[in-house]
């Protein structure tokens, strides 16, 4: 699943991906697998979140929060347990980063789990996995019980008197429980839906405790940060935006896939990695993180891809799910499509989306059939204006994005849609909706 490495590509996470039964702790420990847990166990809990705050690791899930600093707000004057729980809900749309991760190199993140449970004083993890990815979560348990095996989880962990219990949780198959704290509804047992924040989940989590909920990437890269040290990884990126990531690309680019690389590579540095273009096509629009960041265009070849770049262009990096559209493709189409995925996954707790995203779909629909006036462009912006910031948690704004930065950059197109009476494109021309 991963690429040639060539440069400037930086495997660590993905080192063991091409490796025949690289998944295998054999493999790992082969590559100094659990030589940083041994060096970790060693340190003070407090030296190790020092180190992972000045690598300047930022949370891979989409949000980018500091890592360190969020495991410095975990209370430790308190006679409550501590968690740690990995979140591998990965299902934003055109997001294939953990997923190949967990099954490639399953071993990085359970020894990413044990250092970084050590650093914030937990006894108790938690990954959960999305549940319809069942040979992911078989993956995942068979790492785990070879850590288990080999004495490197459970009790007395390398003789250090340090000890740690993983558990590996299938969700039920929601979007939403990929959102922090409707994770911990389903971890807790209860219907997924979000929890009002503040109390963020580090002071008042799982079980009311004070909890770490960190990316299935951001868990991963703590081991090569507690090896190798901080300088090393910040060494990678770019200012603000320090080390590596797993970039993916899908669409209609000639070798789809993931790629590991420093932040701050441009989409430009990644279409030639992946091969360019399909023949004879042109890069028409994309989105940076996934369908709920604001989609850019061709004129946003060479921005930077880290946090700060892809905001000033307007958007935002969210999960680096590069998902590319060429010259063949309806906008109109494919955003209808991911809003009636918004709308599907809409938990219901809030009103602006839960009737917002309906409405959303019934506006779109009838451009995308041709029907209505240039009126009911205004009239999805509105709808648009009174979801944003008014929803509960991020997945109604995020349902705004692809409409309001596709009306930004393709106004004739919607406008087109309505003098042709339906759809200019021909679908049998384009795959972006077979
Ligand atoms: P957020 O910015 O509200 O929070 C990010 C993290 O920082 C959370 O863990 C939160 O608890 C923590 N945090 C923020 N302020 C804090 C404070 N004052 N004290 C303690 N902790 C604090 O972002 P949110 O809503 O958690 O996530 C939104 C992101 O999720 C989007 O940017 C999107 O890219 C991403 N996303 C990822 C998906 C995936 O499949 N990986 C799916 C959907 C969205
Ligand atoms: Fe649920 Fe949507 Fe409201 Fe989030 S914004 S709480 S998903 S209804």
């Amino acid at each position: 699943m991963s690429q040639t490495q060539i440069a400037p590509l930086t495997p660590v996470l993905t080192d063991l991906w091409d490796v025949e039964q690289g998944w295998k702790l054999a493999a790992y420990e082969e590559r100094g697998g659990y030589r940083a847990l041994d060096k970790a166990l060693g340190m003070k809990p407090d030296d190790i979140i020092a180190a992972v705050k000045d690598s300047g690791l930022r949370g891979r899930g989409g949000a980018g929060f500091p890592t360190g600093m969020k495991w410095s707000f975990i209370p430790q004057d308190i006679p409550k347990p501590k968690y740690l729980v990995v979140n591998a809900d990965e299902s934003e749309p055109g997001t294939c980063k953990d997923t190949p991760l967990m099954m490639g190199n399953p071993h990085v993140l359970v020894e990413g789990v044990i250092i970084s449970s050590f650093a914030i004083r937990a006894n108790k993890a938690f990954i959960y996995v999305r549940g319809e990815i069942l040979h992911v979560i078989r993956r995942v348990q068979a790492a785990v019980a070879e850590a288990y095996a080999a004495g490197h989880l459970g009790t007395n962990i390398h003789g250090s008197g340090y000890d740690l219990d993983v558990v590996v949780h299938a969700g039920a198959g929601a979007y939403i429980c990929g959102e922090e704290t409707a994770l911990l509804e389903g971890l807790e047992g209860r219907r997924g839906q979000p929890r009002l924040r503040p109390p963020f989940p580090a002071v008042a989590g799982l079980y009311a405790c004070p909890t770490v909920i960190n990316n299935v990437e951001s868990i991963a890269s703590v081991p090569s940060i507690v090896e190798h040290g901080a300088d090393w990884f910040a060494s990678m990126g770019t200012e603000k935006s320090k080390g590596f990531g797993i970039f993916s690309l899908s669409g209609h680019v000639k070798n789809p896939g993931q790629f590991e690389a420093p932040l701050g590579i441009t989409l430009r540095e990644l279409i030639d990695l992946a091969g360019g273009m399909r023949e004879g096509h042109e890069l028409k629009f994309w989105t940076p993180g996934g369908s709920s960041t604001p989609i850019l265009t061709a004129e946003h070849l060479d921005v930077p891809l880290d946090f700060e770049g892809v905001g000033e262009a307007g958007s935002m990096l969210g999960t680096r799910a590069l998902q590319l559209f060429d010259e063949t493709t309806c906008v109109v189409r494919a955003v209808l499509r991911w809003t009636e995925f918004y709308k599907h996954e809409s938990c219901g707790k809030c009103t602006p989306c839960r009737e917002g995203t309906w409405w959303l779909v019934q506006t779109l629909a009838a451009l995308e059939r041709g029907q209505g006036s240039e009126a009911d462009l205004d009239l999805l912006l509105d709808q648009c204006d009174n979801i944003l910031g008014r929803s509960f948690c991020a997945l109604g704004d995020g349902a705004t994005s692809p409409i309001s930065s596709s009306i930004q950059y393709f106004r004739d197109e919607y406008l087109a849609h309505l003098t042709h009476g339906g759809c200019p494109f021909d679908p049998a021309a384009s795959t972006a909706w077979a």
